[in-house]
């Protein structure tokens, strides 16, 4: 697992202002940490990690979850969708949704689930790709910089 590059992805994209769990100040070890902790689900097969690779450098990561619920077979969510700054409104967002979308399908998987914040890019390019928003949260969850922000969430049957 190419755990450097996997967590510049994720530092670029709080330093850039993204609400995606983590606040402003990551470092590269709590980055990493973040990573490696998602090792286990990927080996065990309840978690697939899709990365996107320029030729230079990993540039974009998505990273389905397979609900493990009994009555959840049919279930996924969808974390970790970032695009490196420098690549973004190219394409590649939509790309590795759509690639993650494949996977789930292929797995028998055909409600999935996301969130994100209200008014990101996030969030257009979730309604782009045909995906239902059902409810907005006030006050969700903290952007990098410590406000208070509110969080969509989306739904999409395969
Ligand atoms: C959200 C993100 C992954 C989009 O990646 P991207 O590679 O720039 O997206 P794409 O170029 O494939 O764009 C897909 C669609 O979304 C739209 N879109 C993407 N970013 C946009 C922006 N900043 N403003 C307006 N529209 C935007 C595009 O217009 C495109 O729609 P179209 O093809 O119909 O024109 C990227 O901005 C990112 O990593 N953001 C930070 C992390 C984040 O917030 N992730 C989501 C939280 S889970």
């Amino acid at each position: 697992m190419r755990l450097g590059e996997l967590a510049a992805i994720l530092i670029d994209s709080v330093a850039h202002g993204a609400s995606v769990n983590f606040l402003a100040g990551l470092t590269s070890e709590e980055a990493a940490e973040f990573w490696r902790s998602q090792i286990p689900g990927i080996v065990g097969g309840s978690r697939r990690l899709l990365a996107a690779d320029d030729g230079a450098m990993l540039v974009g990561t998505v990273v389905l979850s397979f609900a493990h619920q009994p009555n959840a077979p049919h279930r996924a969510e969808i974390g970790k969708m970032l695009v490196r700054s420098h690549a973004r409104r190219r394409g590649l967002g939509r790309r590795l949704l759509i690639a993650a979308e494949d996977a789930a399908r292929a797995a028998g998987r055909t409600v999935l689930l996301l969130d994100t914040q209200t008014g990101s890019a996030g969030e257009r390019l979730y309604s782009r790709c045909g995906w239902t928003a059902f409810g907005i949260v006030p006050d969700h969850a903290l952007t990098p910089d410590g406000r208070l922000a509110p969080t969509t969430f989306f739904f999409k049957r395969m």
